[in-house]
């Protein structure tokens, strides 16, 4: 904590052994009224939640769970860019702290050697003090192994470096709480500042992808990411689309 004194995130933090889920527990502290920058940990999570009802599930005292309340202070429109300014602080925190060469999924992944190392749930609600954003990150550390119907598509830091390589969790959580902090004032003014971090970091420009919008499937080749962040598809004929968000996108 001290490391982040000063700091508009991570001035007060919390670790708990064990919680239902970090985003559940900070939703409930924004709504009674806790202040912007609260950042909370826990081992383990009972009902983690992931995006689109999946759950999330990290291994306790090995990875990385924590919540953080944002209360952010320019207008809402601009609020949706917050998940990319996380996906950018994760890769910025992977590459100060490891040899690995991180990528963002666009927009809510990031990834290590083709496999998921880290999921990002941004989620916004309103109390009697306003709307509040709570920041949820899942980061895989140290954790050795995978149920196996994840091994194919998910790691962690330690799987992709090497088992005799275990990583400074504590060290990787203030780093991460830093570039946060770096990266918010971006989030309005200089905001190309952000997306061009990530257009350098992209797994999917280049690529074919398909996404399910709604009740049916496009596909084309992600060719850019715009000035908001959007995704730019170009289908094989055809004016191109853009993707706002994430809903159901695969690769190729
Ligand atoms: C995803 O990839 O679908 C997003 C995963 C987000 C998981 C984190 S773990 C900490 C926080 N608490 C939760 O219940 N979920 C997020």
């Amino acid at each position: 904590a001290t490391a982040l004194a000063g700091q508009p995130i991570g001035h007060d933090v919390q670790v708990f052994d064990e919680l239902a889920s970090t985003s559940d527990h900070v939703k409930d502290l924004g709504l009674a009224g806790f202040p912007h920058g609260l950042v909370v940990f826990a081992e383990q999570q009972t009902q983690g939640r992931g995006r689109r009802d999946n759950r999330w599930q990290s291994e306790p005292y090995e990875d990385l769970m924590l919540s953080i309340l944002l209360r952010p202070t320019i207008p809402l429109e601009f609020w949706p860019r917050l998940t990319g300014i996380a996906a950018l602080a994760l890769c910025r925190t992977i590459e100060s702290t490891t040899p690995l060469k991180p990528l963002i999924k666009w927009p809510n992944d990031v990834f290590v050697d083709g496999k998921k190392v880290a999921g990002i749930l941004a989620e916004t609600f309103t109390s009697n003090q306003g709307p509040f954003m709570v920041l949820g990150i899942g980061l895989n550390i140290n954790r050795s192994s995978f149920p196996e119907e994840l091994t194919p598509i998910a790691t962690s830091l330690r799987l992709s470096l090497g088992p005799s390589q275990p990583q400074p969790r504590e060290r990787i959580a203030i780093t991460l709480l830093k570039q946060l902090n770096q990266l918010t004032p971006f989030w309005q003014d200089s905001h190309e500042v952000i997306i061009q971090g990530i257009r350098e970091r992209s797994l999917l420009i280049g690529r074919a992808i398909r996404a399910k919008l709604d009740d049916h499937e496009i596909s084309g080749q992600a060719i850019a990411l715009n000035d908001e962040g959007h995704l730019i598809v170009a289908p094989a004929s055809g004016p191109t689309f853009t993707l706002t968000s994430a809903e159901q996108v695969r690769w190729s």
